[in-house]
């Protein structure tokens, strides 16, 4: 394009699979002399990678499409994009509600971006200010071209795009499209990549990882797993999500024998009652989504467990938000993410009769969290004492002293930073204080 470096801010919401997708649309804007800056007033190009999942998540990027139209005002060269899901929910309505927006990608159009933003530059320079709008469907993103990754310790890899089981709640399989996996090859080579680059953790990323491979049959999520785990230089292989109704013996088996693989599971059950979960369209039920917790503790001990939870789904009762409530006792999670239910329009649950009023699905969302936050502590506690193997990824936001670094099983864990520890190593660190969210430690001394 031009010899001067253009700046672009990116501003990204949502789930990893975003900020996966965001390091490579910055990748593809540096192979056209883009810079990145994190300073809005400074920069050419405005992008937002976008997030439909909650209405609290669409009400925040409506807020900060407003707040750039200030931005277009004084700076009327600037190009300003929308991308991700919202931008395939809403296609042209977004430009119709906020004219101050320049073009708008769909999920399957990413693979565009840098052919859009050339030519509406140059179009711009011969005054022109045409609206791209292109949300049509088309599988995934190019394999070519090198994300720009943020951070040097760990790496996104998605594995897979779009999801087809429609839990009757949830919007994404209606703007991501159908699954599509990529091939395993093109998955290891960029692992390789990542390794070669001093990488040293990798997160493989999906809506359901187990369903990888159903498409091409090339290699099944077991399969990559040990081809991810062979890796050189690769410490750590992390993934998400699994859906519990495809959890297979072999994913366990996987992770129990692999060297690499992180004994994490972060296995969304939504809720504990079984009515919900039918109405969810989830196609498990509670015993069984406890027979698999009850494999995963016997063949790969010391996992840790995580989920998401949804309260306030049409026609919860008071009894189903009691049997949520049980239920998280009997099982323990490490961790779990509280959702309040959010009627999304064209799914079929927001067409449901007993809607829940939302003062109800707030006090419920409190005494879920209270609960979940007590367990979380104890289950923390239990490691009280231990020592724990930590990758460092550097100081931690608050105190330069005090650095920070996961655990295999994904808890923050927190110490003061001795001489001589670098951000990559893996250290033994001694909890000496659990607490809800974190683990503080110190350095275990070497012996002798
Ligand atoms: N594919 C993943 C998660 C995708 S969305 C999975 O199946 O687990 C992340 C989480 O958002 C979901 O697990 C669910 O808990 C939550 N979620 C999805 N749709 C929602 C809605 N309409 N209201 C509230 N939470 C929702
Ligand atoms: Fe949504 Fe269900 Fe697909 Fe997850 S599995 S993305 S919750 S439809
Ligand atoms: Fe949101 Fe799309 Fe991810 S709706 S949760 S950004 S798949």
């Amino acid at each position: 394009m031009t010899q001067n470096k253009r700046l672009v801010k990116m501003f990204v919401y949502g789930c990893q699979m975003n900020f996966a997708e965001a390091e490579r649309m910055e990748g593809q804007l540096r192979e056209i002399g883009f810079e990145s800056t994190e300073d809005a007033e400074k920069a050419d190009l405005i992008l937002m990678h976008t997030c439909c999942v909650r209405e609290t998540a669409e009400d925040k990027a409506y807020g900060k499409i407003g707040e750039i139209k200030r931005l277009k005002r004084e700076k009327p060269s600037l190009l300003f994009g929308v991308t991700g899901c919202m931008a395939q929910k809403e296609s042209e309505a977004l430009i119709r509600r906020a004219p101050h927006i320049d073009f708008v990608l769909g999920t399957g159009r990413i693979g565009e971006l840098s052919r859009v933003v050339g030519e509406l530059f140059a179009e711009r320079e011969g005054n022109n200010t045409r609206h791209v709008v292109d949300v049509a469907e088309n599988g995934g993103l190019p394999e070519d071209g090198t994300p720009a990754r943020q951070g040097t310790v760990s790496a996104w890899v998605p594995i897979m795009y779009g999801c087809d089981n429609f839990c009757t709640y949830c919007i994404v399989p209606y703007v991501r499209g159908r699954e599509r996996s990529r091939l395993p090859e093109d998955i290891l080579r960029e692992i390789e990549d990542a390794a070669a680059k001093g990488f040293k953790e990798v997160t493989l990323l999906g809506q359901n990882v187990n369903s990888y491979g159903k498409d091409h049959k090339l290699a099944d999520f077991a399969e990559l797993l040990a081809m991810a785990d062979k890796v050189e230089g690769i410490e750590r292989v992390r993934f998400m999500t699994s859906h519990p109704k495809d959890l297979s013996p072999r994913l366990i088996a996987a992770v129990r024998d692999g060297q690499h693989i992180c004994e994490h599971f972060h296995l969304p059950v939504q809720h504990g009652s079984d009515p919900i979960l039918k109405a969810m369209n989830r196609n498990y039920t509670t015993e069984r989504y406890k027979e698999l917790v009850r494999s995963i503790r016997e063949n790969v001990p010391g996992a840790s467990l995580t989920t998401d939870l949804i309260v306030g789904f049409p026609g919860e009762t008071d009894e189903d938000f009691e049997s949520l409530l049980d239920f998280l006792r009997e099982i323990r999670y490490d961790a779990a993410y509280t959702f309040l239910y959010s009627p999304r329009s064209g799914t079929p649950a927001a067409k449901l009769d007993g809607q829940v009023p939302d003062e109800v699905k707030h006090e419920r969302l409190e005494r879920l969290m209270a609960l979940q936050n007590q367990i979380s502590l104890e289950q923390n506690q239990k490691l009280d004492g231990t020592v724990q193997e930590v990758l460092i990824e550097g100081p931690s936001r608050t105190d330069a002293t005090i650095w920070t670094g996961r655990t295999r099983t994904g808890k923050i864990v927190l110490w003061p930073h001795q001489k001589g520890e670098g951000v990559g190593e893996l250290a033994q660190i001694r909890i000496t204080q659990p607490q809800t969210w974190v683990l503080k430690g110190e350095r275990e001394r070497a012996e002798g």
